[in-house]
């Protein structure tokens, strides 16, 4: 039933009542605030002069798009305006940017998640979190995000969808809130996400089997050939963990990006501080479950900025289920 927008609730007042320090709502704001030029850029599409790549390459030897640069600028620019932030880190940043030496907080972000979605107009999104910042490291310096997910103030993402929607937690429960192009703020639409325990949606690039470890491919040997109680699941993967994530979030399932060799067999593709991290607390603060190699991936101490991790979370029951199959073996 639709209900005018006027009459729905605005992102600030939601977050003044759960009680989140001012300091921390302003930084939301800033976070937003780019959030917003981006989403407007991304719906302005090849009018934008946004698609196509560059001739860089970012630290992960990615070749950059033009809108990983654009997304990173935008944030990075309005976060160091902010005096709160100390510390800075980028998926686009091979080093810490430092910030204002009496800041409060530090801030990871992944500008543009799902980079190879941007020129065939598919789901992209931008990740972000917040850390107190340290007092016993310098202030510019990258053990200032030496700090497991646990620590983390604040996380959330955005998804540039048909509808841009920003889904967030302040250590309270995962909301959504839906981007309003009539008025420009975020409105309130899921109090409290809740992903579902059981579920047979796999979100998987199976295209990866050959590079996975035995116990992994003698998993998915059940699930594709093998065992009867996997006959009515599916595989979906949009090559976006926002996009993902946030359909686990919605109707639940698994969402996996294990260890590969071509990474070293014990590495995943996802960077710990600003795609594992952030997702996990929003599964979990969701009443999901998210781990790294059979751990709860909140509680692995960092040990560089773009420290990459298998990922597996979602759905209690499937993420249970894979971990005491391949973990316990
Ligand atoms: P990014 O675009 O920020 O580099 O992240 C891409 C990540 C993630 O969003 C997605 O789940 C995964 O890479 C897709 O990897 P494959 O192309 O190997 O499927
Ligand atoms: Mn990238
Ligand atoms: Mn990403
Ligand atoms: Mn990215």
């Amino acid at each position: 039933m639709y209900k005018p927008v006027s009459r729905m609730r605005r992102l600030i007042p939601v977050l003044k009542q759960d009680g989140v320090d001012t300091d921390l709502i302003m930084l939301v704001r800033t976070i937003l605030a780019a959030s917003k030029e981006i989403a407007f850029r991304v719906s302005q599409g090849e009018l934008a002069g946004i698609l196509g790549s560059t001739l860089n390459e970012n630290i992960q030897g990615e070749v950059q798009k033009k809108l990983d640069v654009l997304a990173n600028q935008l944030i990075k620019e309005m976060l160091l305006d902010d005096e709160s932030v100390r510390a800075i880190a980028s998926e686009e940043e091979e080093h810490v940017v430092a910030g204002h030496s009496t800041g409060r907080y530090i801030v990871a972000f992944d500008p543009l998640d799902g980079s190879s979605n941007i020129d065939v107009n598919g789901q992209i999104g931008t990740i972000f979190t917040v850390y107190p910042a340290r007092e016993d490291v310098a202030y510019d310096s990258c053990q200032q995000f030496h700090q497991p997910g646990i620590n983390q103030l604040c996380a959330g993402y955005i998804l540039y969808g048909p509808s841009s929607l920003l889904v967030l937690s302040t250590g309270g429960p995962t909301r959504c809130y839906t981007l309003d192009l009539t008025h420009g703020g975020y409105l309130l639409t899921k109090a409290q996400m809740n992903v579902p325990r059981d579920s047979c949606e796999f979100a998987i690039n199976m295209a990866n089997y050959r590079h996975w470890s035995r116990v992994t491919q003698a998993y998915f040997d059940q699930v594709l050939y093998a065992s009867e109680r996997f006959r009515h699941s599916s595989v979906r993967w949009n090559a976006a963990m926002v996009g993902d994530v946030h359909r686990v979030l919605s109707r639940g399932g698994i969402f996996l990006y294990p260890e590969d060799a071509r990474l070293g067999n014990e590495t995943g593709k996802l960077r710990l501080l600003y795609e594992a991290n952030p997702l996990s607390l929003l599964i979990e603060k969701a009443g999901g479950k998210a781990t790294s190699s059979g751990r709860r991936t909140l509680e692995i101490m960092p040990k560089d900025l773009h420290q990459r991790v298998p990922v597996v979370l979602g759905s209690v029951g499937p993420v249970d289920d894979f971990n005491s199959a391949v973990f316990s073996a």
